[in-house]
């Protein structure tokens, strides 16, 4: 029996030192990152998998070495000297900052800490000496999703042998200067949502389904409500408005409840908040649910079956969206056809597996009619979040503000909401600051994932090589409930003939709910998967006809007046896709004459929405009285470097030094229209400023002023439209020409040349950055990364970072890239985009090598279980 009158035991605590002070914390802290993070509020180690200790973002120095924080037990810690980034000496954190900026070392960022701790532990070891594939062995602890590791080794190498940058930011368009904010990334001083911390700052965490098709009997909250710390658990009983959300379809549950029923395994159920993190991560488990189990639908084409099961609760069939065009006689040109193919082709589900999980923070202020909601988030669409979260409150818009926090990678997988409702509610309703942040588990079972896709192709040439027609069948799994499925599926049908020029045509491509993981928006977004397809066939045609994967490429590319596959007649920025060609063929054919096994890949990949939609961008410019210029914009910085653009394109067109400027993302003045996505940020964004940086000089450039720009697209129409036969459907692309060399005698892949035509390149050093990071996630896509779903389950297999294949700092191989810029006519500057097309040629590239390897044509990703393999029969 408790004896209530003996005063509480004090709770036990730990003491060590961290950067040179003595510390003693709680000793019920998880592992060392969390007493950090949680407790001394240090928060230059992030958290980007703990306590798996797979990504290495987490990375200290515990007496000297380097280690990752969230292995650390505080037991193990106990009277160890911690150093993190914060307690580095000065004059090395600048150099560290320094190099990193000057090399163009970062995109979002989120890693790096990490990696400069990593770093500096071999820097203090082997000095001038450490050598670039030492260090890129030792970079195995790390994941990084943004960069390819190519500029993270530059100035990790720099450091070591002592060399001194003055990173500077560029004024002009086209300069290769540092990266807006890239000294406070590197030293990890730029806080992301879970760095925040607010007074009065509860946590929230989530109770997701154990089945992901079952129908909710009872969900039973009193053990958890019970535990220590919990102020409260919310079920959907609780939502006060709509409880669908969702970007395109409003069909995505914040939760299910008592008489509802699961689709996939991300299902919320419950919310927990309490004191701490971990009280309200324990009490989550602590929820007791009645389920009826319901066996779910887990093969895309099996649904579509007649009488197959409905797969998700609410919906009336299985067919999610259906994509479809034709022109010209496509059985007349396959019967004429001297050569033909028939292949189908698989390529595989993929999660982004941003460093950042998804973190919220929701901060209530005001009482009555003057009651307000400000929720800090890292998505991709803050405006769109807004909206979706006022009406779950039953609010009106301006009751809520949505505000962007520059987040930690995302690559179109922090479009839909994923936590950004739940930290929303608990907040209202407890009118308490709330904070959640995903774990990586459920980061992995929420977010959105890359489209696997069976694509069934029959394609014709001439004698010459030349296309005569092309007819596509596709089927996407979409997973469970919409977010933007049925567009990533209109996509791949839209790319499904690659830049080239056919003459006849039929596609239909078809996007499938299941009770697989949700599918949505990745980069490439349905492009890469028609063109791994396309580009496969070119091949087998190219060696029916007997000529190289260069000449077929060569003698089929589209020219500027030609019809597109949709019917599109191309404009002057389509002879980007034949310069290059033209760009790579010295260096084809000097890779073939030494013996190489070469394969080639040709894509395009569009910049904007189009399809009709009217895109709009607004941007402000402001003097402040204080002599420095605000340019705000409405884009979500991921690390693609949209800052960095708007700051150049205003110093340029101002004329003014580029570090007078600050660049805000400003969610008060309704610049955002839309989600940051469809390589549409630079573009859009570049136009609006220009157009407020014009105004402004023409009204004088009077102090605390906004002056006003937009950039609006308006001129593009839907695809499959019978009103338009010849549909501009993009209004602009980019195009790029990649070329895989495999060593004959390892089968490894050992060099990748990237040659990309962007229109224009604002920055040469990000775009650069951008296209080698790409280069690496396409290896992987190619190569290497998978997220299966059970077919008995519908949970997915693959739950920790280091199962998802992504390629290590060590395996990476020599990335080559080149930029041609032939501009893109009424887009600003030029510019066309570089955000996704980067590893649109990159897997097609990878088989056509792998075949002049071995001579196995290969249809179905990804290709090997390892890059590093060698023997091609594994
Ligand atoms: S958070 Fe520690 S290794 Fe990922
Ligand atoms: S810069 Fe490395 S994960 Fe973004």
């Amino acid at each position: 029996m408790t004896d209530l009158s003996a005063p509480p035991a004090a709770p036990a605590t730990v003491g060590f030192h961290v950067n040179g002070t003595p510390v003693s914390v709680r000793a019920d802290h998880p592992h060392l990152l969390a007493a950090l993070r949680e407790e001394l509020d240090i928060t230059s180690p992030k958290d980007g998998c703990s306590p798996s200790g797979q990504c290495g973002c987490c990375t200290v120095h515990i007496d000297g070495k380097a280690v990752v924080s969230c292995q650390q037990p505080l037991s193990k810690v106990a009277g160890k000297h911690v150093v993190t980034l914060e307690g580095v000496d000065a004059g090395e954190r600048a150099a560290f900052a320094d190099a990193f900026a000057a090399c163009g070392g970062l995109q979002c960022g989120f890693c790096i800490p990490g990696i400069v701790m990593r770093a500096k532990a071999q820097i203090d070891k082997k000095g001038a000496d450490l050598q670039r594939d030492d260090m890129a062995r030792h970079l195995g602890a790390h994941l990084c999703r943004c960069t390819g590791y190519v500029k993270v080794l530059d100035a990790i190498e720099a450091v070591a042998k002592g060399k001194e940058f003055d990173p500077r930011l560029s004024n002009v368009i086209g300069g290769a200067g540092v990266k807006y904010e890239a000294g406070e990334l590197a030293l990890g001083d730029r806080g992301y949502v879970d760095d925040m911390r607010v007074p009065g700052m509860l946590h929230a965490a989530l109770h997701l389904t154990a089945h992901t098709r079952a129908d909710i009997r009872a969900i039973d909250t009193t053990e958890a409500a019970a535990a220590p710390g919990v102020h409260a658990v919310l079920t959907a009983a609780d939502i006060p408005g709509e409880q669908l959300v969702g970007i395109i379809y409003k069909d995505w549950p914040v939760m299910i409840g008592v008489g509802g029923r699961t689709s996939y395994a991300g299902d919320v159920l419950a919310i927990i908040v309490a004191e701490t993190r971990e009280q309200a991560r324990r009490a989550a488990q602590l929820v007791r649910v009645g389920y009826g189990v319901l066996p779910p639908v887990t093969d895309a084409v099996a649904a579509l079956e007649l009488g197959a099961p409905i797969a998700v609760w609410g919906t009336s069939s299985n067919v999610l969206s259906t994509s479809e065009y034709a022109r010209g006689d496509v059985d007349a040109g396959l019967a004429t056809a001297t050569h033909t193919v028939h292949e189908v082709f698989q390529t595989q589900r993929i999660e982004h597996a941003f460093l950042e999980p998804e973190s919220t923070l929701a901060v209530p202020s005001g009482a009555g009619d003057e009651r307000h909601l400000d929720v800090y988030s890292g998505g991709q669409g803050v405006w769109d979040d807004r909206n979706d979260i006022a009406r779950m409150l039953a609010v009106p818009n301006d009751q809520v503000t949505v505000t962007l926090v520059s987040n930690g990678g995302a690559f179109g997988g922090k479009e839909d909401m994923s936590n950004q409702a739940h930290a929303a509610l608990a907040a209202w309703l407890l009118d308490r600051p709330v904070k959640c942040t995903l774990s990586r588990e459920e980061s992995l079972l929420m977010h959105a994932k890359r489209h696997p896709i069976r694509l069934e192709y029959w394609a014709g040439c001439d004698a010459d090589g030349k296309l005569t027609a092309l007819r596509v069948r596709a089927i996407g799994d979409s997973g469970a409930y919409a977010s933007v499925g049925m567009k990533v599926l209109e996509r791949a049908a839209g790319h499904a003939s690659g830049p080239y020029h056919v003459p006849s045509i039929d596609v239909h491509a078809t996007a499938v709910r299941t009770n697989n993981p949700i599918c949505g928006a990745f980069r490439g977004f349905g492009a890469n998967q028609a063109q791994f397809a396309m580009e496969g066939v070119l091949d087998r045609l190219a060696a029916q006809v007997g000529i190289s994967g260069w000449e077929i490429r060569k003698r089929n590319v589209i020219h500027p007046g030609e019809l597109w596959g949709p019917g599109q007649v191309m404009d002057d920025g389509c002879a980007g896709a034949e310069a290059c060609l033209d760009a790579v063929k010295p260096l084809y054919d000097a890779a073939r004459a030494a013996g190489k096994a070469v394969g080639l890949g040709l894509g395009l990949k569009n910049s904007g929405l189009g399809n009709g939609f009217r895109e709009v961008s607004r941007a402000v410019v402001r003097f402040r009285d204080d002599g420095r210029v605000e340019v705000r914009h409405g884009w979500t910085e991921m690390g693609q470097g949209v800052h960095t653009v708007a700051l150049q394109v205003a110093a340029e067109e101002l004329g003014i030094d580029p570090h007078r400027i600050d660049v805000i993302v400003d969610t008060t003045r309704e610049l955002g229209f839309g989600q940051t996505t469809g390589s549409r940020g630079t573009l859009m964004a570049a136009g609006a400023v220009r157009d407020a940086a014009s105004a402004a000089l023409a009204a004088g450039c009077l102090p605390e002023v906004d002056y006003v720009g937009e950039h609006v697209v308006d001129w593009t129409q839907h695809l499959g439209d019978p009103e338009y036969p010849n549909p501009t459907i993009h209004a602009a692309f980019g195009y790029a020409t990649q070329m895989v060399i495999v060593d004959r005698e390892t089968g490894k892949v050992e060099r990748v040349v990237a040659i990309h035509d962007v229109g224009k390149a604002i920055n040469p050093l990000l775009c650069e950055g951008q296209i080698e990071g790409s280069v690496h996630m396409g290896l992987g896509y190619a190569l290497t990364e998978d997220f299966p779903a059970d077919p008995e389950t519908g949970f997915p297999t693959n739950m920790t970072l280091r199962s998802l294949g992504i390629i290590r700092a060590k395996d990476v191989p020599a990335i080559d890239v080149q930029l041609v810029e032939v501009p893109q006519p009424r887009s600003p500057y030029g510019i066309k985009g570089v955000g996704e097309i980067g590893l649109v040629p990159t897997a097609p590239a990878v088989a056509a090598a792998l075949h002049e390897w071995d001579g196995q044509w290969r249809s179905v990703l990804p290709m090997r279980a390892s890059a590093a393999t060698t023997d091609p029969d594994d």
